[in-house]
């Protein structure tokens, strides 16, 4: 089928854009679609990093893949590439990627990233939420990262967090408290077909919760991930200071114990130590720098 009837029957592409036969695009050209493969190429050199087999014997899942940009560059690569996505003109226009590139493993399933557990999508080496966590409201959130520590060893997220506190949300089952801010979706009187269109927010829930940092690292503890990095190189810079990369993992570590450690919040520090608080020491003038 062409492309015109991929977009008469599903829409126009909306983000997405690439090069799906030499020279031709599904949004703009090669500039415009250079984003969505550097961004899949940082997601990639970061699953090579932590997954411990060749890249192309991976299983990965794209949770909230939208038009598959990212589930194809990873799947260039070679490895096995699923894409997770609620929403059927998504979907569709995903389906134009396995007609173009009949040769990669990437696969796209229609599912909820609210309801994982009942889709039996199998186990992953690595599983990738670029652009979904900042979609899911505080009472799901450590439900959903406990069932994806389920299923992965390997968590790579690439999100939103709170720049500041506004609200918090007791996480009972797991003794948690998320500080951080709400986002609105949709309003009250929305109904579902209404929600469904607007392509790039949650599926259904009004609501979303953006934990700080802090919770976000609290929230992937207590779902049983050991160990959570910043990707600070490679990483993406995006056009806002509150977007970065995470990587969450579960290995044996050395000490057991550490993983009872929860980071304290509000976090009331002082911001310099004490010992360089003095006013000679911060105003120092210093021959070798530049005063900005
Ligand atoms: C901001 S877009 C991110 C798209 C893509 N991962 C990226 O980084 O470019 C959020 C995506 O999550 C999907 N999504 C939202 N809620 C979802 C849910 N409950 N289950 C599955 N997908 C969902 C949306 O349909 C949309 O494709």
């Amino acid at each position: 089928m062409s492309i015109e009837k991929f977009i008469e029957k599903y829409g126009p592409w909306d983000a997405h854009s690439i090069e799906y036969t030499p020279g031709k695009f599904t949004i703009g050209s090669k500039a415009t679609s250079e984003w969505i493969k550097k961004r899949a190429e940082v997601f990639a050199c970061l699953v090579d990093f932590f997954v411990d087999k060749p890249f192309n014997e991976c299983r990965i899942l794209d949770v909230g893949c939208f038009e598959g940009g990212i589930t194809y560059h990873i799947g260039k690569f070679g490895a096995e590439v699923i894409g997770l996505e609620i929403r059927d003109a998504l979907l569709g226009r995903c389906s134009f990627l396995n007609e173009c590139f009949p040769d990669l493993k990437i696969q796209f399933v229609k599912g909820d990233m609210l309801k994982l557990e009942e889709l039996d999508l199998g186990e992953f080496d690595a599983i990738l939420l670029a652009g979904t966590l900042y979609h899911v409201d505080a009472p799901a959130i450590i439900p959903m990262l406990k069932t994806l520590q389920k299923m992965t060893p390997i968590l790579i997220i690439d999100t939103h967090i709170a720049d500041r506190i506004c609200e918090r949300y007791d996480d009972l089952p797991t003794n948690t408290i998320l500080y951080g801010r709400s986002m609105l979706e949709h309003n009250e009187p929305d109904d579902s077909d209404t929600k469904s269109k607007r392509l790039r927010s949650s599926h259904q829930n009004n609501f979303s919760f953006w934990p700080t940092e802090i919770s976000l690292t609290n929230a992937l503890s207590a779902s049983g991930f050991t160990s959570t990095f910043k990707a600070l190189a490679p990483t993406l810079e995006v056009n806002s200071q509150d977007r970065q990369i995470w990587v969450a993992c579960v290995h044996n570590l050395l000490v057991p114990e550490l993983r009872d450690l929860r980071r304290s919040e509000p976090d009331k520090r002082p911001a310099v130590h004490a010992i360089f608080q003095n006013a000679n020491q911060q105003n120092a003038c210093n021959p070798n720098t530049k005063p900005i």
